[in-house]
Parts: C-alpha cells; sequence; structure tokens
C-alpha cells in the first residue's frame, strides 16, 4: 500500500480569514473565506469519483442505491426529543457531513446508525438490507466503524495494541487458538499484524506505536482511534467531531488523513464537524440538524446559503 498522498509543505489554516473567533455570520457569508487550506481540492477529488453531486445524488431516496439509508427516525430520551423523523441517505464513497448547533442530535444519529440507541421509530437502510435497528455488532461487523467525540482509547496500552483491538471482529479464528496463539491463529495474527502496520504506516504515526495511549499528546489521541476504527475496514466510517479540541495545524492534518482514507480506501464517511470551513471542504453533502430535525441536505454551497441554516447558527457558541 502506498502512503497517503500530500503536498507538502502545506498551506496552513492560520491567516485564512476564518479563524477559531470567527462568528458563524461571517462563516457563512459565502465569501472567498470560505476556500479551506486544502491543497486536495474539490475538483480533483470528485474526478475520481463517479458520484459527483450531478450524477443524481441529492435527489431524494431512488435516485441513487445509497449505502446508508436513514428514514423518519425518531428517538427520545424520557421527555427529550433527540430525533424527530429525521430521514437521510449517505451514498457509497461520498463524505458526507453532519452538522447542527450543540444538542441538535447529531451523536444521537451516529449512535441510531452504529446501533448503540435503538429508535422508537423509523428504519435503517445498509448495504440494502433494512432493519427497524442495528446492534452494535452487526454494524461492525457489516462493516461501520466509528470513532467518538471524546477519545475513547484504552490509555494504558500501546498505540499498536489499541489498533490491534479494532481488529478483534475482523479475525476469524476462535478465541481459543487466539489465546493459543498457535496453529492457524499464529499465522492469522501475523497477517493481521501487518495490516494494522499499512494502517500505521498510512496515518504516519509508527514512531509511537509502542506508547502507551493516554501519554500522546490529543491530535495523536485521535489519530489513534481513526487507526483503530480502520483496522476494522469498514465500508462506512463514522467520525464525531474528529477535529474537536485541535489547533490550526492538528485540523488541517486530520481533514488529509480523513480525505485520504476516502480516496484511497474508497471508504465512505459520515462526519460530524463543527468548522464550517472544513466541513466545506471535505464534504460532498451536508446534512443539517437542529434540534433534532432535520433542517437542510445538500451540498456545501447550499446549505451555506441556506437561510435556515443561518438562523439556526446565529447566536450559537462553538
Ligand atoms: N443518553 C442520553 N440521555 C438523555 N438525553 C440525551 C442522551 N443523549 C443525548 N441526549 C439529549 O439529546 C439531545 C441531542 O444530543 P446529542 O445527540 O448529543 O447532540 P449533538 O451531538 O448534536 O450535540 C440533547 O438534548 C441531549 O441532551
Ligand atoms: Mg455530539
Amino acid at each position: 500500500m502506498r502512503g497517503p498522498v500530500r503536498s507538502s509543505p502545506s498551506p496552513r489554516l492560520r491567516g485564512e480569514g476564518r479563524g477559531e473567533g470567527a462568528s458563524p455570520q461571517a462563516q457563512t457569508d459565502g465569501s472567498d473565506a470560505w476556500k479551506g487550506p486544502l491543497t486536495r481540492n474539490e475538483r480533483e477529488r470528485r474526478a475520481h469519483s463517479d458520484l459527483s453531486p450531478q450524477a443524481g445524488r441529492g435527489e431524494g431516496p431512488g435516485s441513487l442505491q445509497p449505502l446508508l439509508a436513514v428514514e423518519r427516525v425518531s428517538l427520545s430520551f424520557g421527555g427529550v426529543k433527540a430525533l424527530t423523523g429525521v430521514s437521510f441517505d449517505v451514498a457509497g464513497g461520498e463524505i458526507r457531513a453532519i452538522i447542527g448547533p450543540n444538542g441538535a442530535g447529531k451523536t444521537s444519529m451516529l449512535n441510531v446508525i452504529n446501533g448503540f440507541y435503538q429508535p422508537q421509530e423509523g428504519r435503517i437502510t445498509f448495504k440494502g438490507r433494512t432493519r427497524t435497528s442495528m446492534r452494535p455488532y452487526e454494524a461492525a461487523s457489516g462493516g461501520i466503524a466509528r470513532t467518538f467525540q471524546n477519545v475513547a482509547l484504552f490509555r494504558g496500552m500501546s498505540a499498536l495494541d489499541n489498533i490491534m483491538a479494532g481488529r478483534t471482529l475482523r479475525m476469524g479464528c476462535g478465541l481459543f487458538w487466539q489465546m493459543l496463539r498457535f496453529g492457524p491463529a499464529l499465522a492469522e495474527e501475523v497477517a493481521h499484524r501487518r495490516r494494522v502496520e499499512d494502517i500505521i504506516d498510512f496515518l504516519e504515526i509508527p514512531h509511537i506505536r509502542k506508547v502507551p495511549v493516554g501519554r500522546l499528546p490529543y491530535g495523536l489521541q485521535k489519530r489513534v482511534e481513526l487507526a483503530r476504527a480502520l483496522a476494522l475496514e469498514p465500508e462506512l466510517l463514522l467520525l464525531d467531531e474528529p477535529m474537536a479540541g485541535m489547533n490550526l495545524e492538528e485540523k488541517e492534518d486530520m481533514s488529509r488523513y480523513i480525505l485520504d482514507v476516502n480516496q484511497e480506501f474508497g471508504t465512505t464517511i459520515a462526519l460530524i464537524e463543527h468548522d464550517m470551513g472544513v466541513v466545506m471542504d471535505l464534504s460532498d453533502r451536508v446534512v443539517v440538524l437542529d434540534y433534532g430535525r432535520k433542517i437542510a441536505d445538500g451540498t456545501p454551497d447550499e446549505v451555506r446559503r441556506d437561510s435556515r441554516v443561518i438562523d439556526a447558527y446565529l447566536g450559537v457558541a462553538h
């Protein structure tokens, strides 16, 4: 496997007119301030994909067989309605952003998709199979991997062991053989190990593979988490604010890795992200939630001009 394609040195986010303190209003003014820092330009990316928005996407269910379809999903916790009748789809090969103010229901949506939460209403179709809810194991073995809003790794374990743990579901041999590290399990572990090392190289973290995760800086912990999710070789990767808490440089790096994963592994990605500039740069299509309802769905350009989206973001601190 070849390494990630990246051009370096890369332009940085700094001075691009959309610093951390930029107001939501300023971020939706449609000016060139939106032009993000990523050298990977959209045209180049879409040229590699037959899934351009012009190819019939975003025209509602049925226009193209989606990898994932969420239909009229409602989820409540006691009296709190986290999601109300939300429908959207994710086409194979795309990067789909889910955005919205805090408490909009974004994380809940990912939790429904990968089976952590069972919705009271609605249904999910993944790879053509429809169900009212997923089980987390089904989701993972069926090809859905996930990272979390807060780093969820074994802090005392090395980066390598954390990533290997993400591989467990791929391991065909029974636990019996695995524990003995003998016979078929040994050969299998070698093969898995090789695959994991490939991912480690891809994300450029070989130097930290023996380091306990708890000792790593935050940006690298997030990268290990991404590596662990990739170890499952998912068809659909769910990323919950993969850049939260990162500085601009770390954000830019993570953006690139996400693009590289999408392009080079062909992994479909659903991504929650607060930095609107990053969303605009990375995503093919964006679904916007507010108070548990979908308020907009379309290309980044369409969504950023949508008055309901602008209203939803006004006065919301991130
Ligand atoms: N496990 C839970 N128990 C009770 N309420 C929850 C739970 N998870 C989320 N919520 C509520 O559901 C709403 C949506 O939350 P969440 O999906 O985390 O939003 P977001 O990720 O967009 O910030 C919020 O009002 C939140 O308080
Ligand atoms: Mg959240």
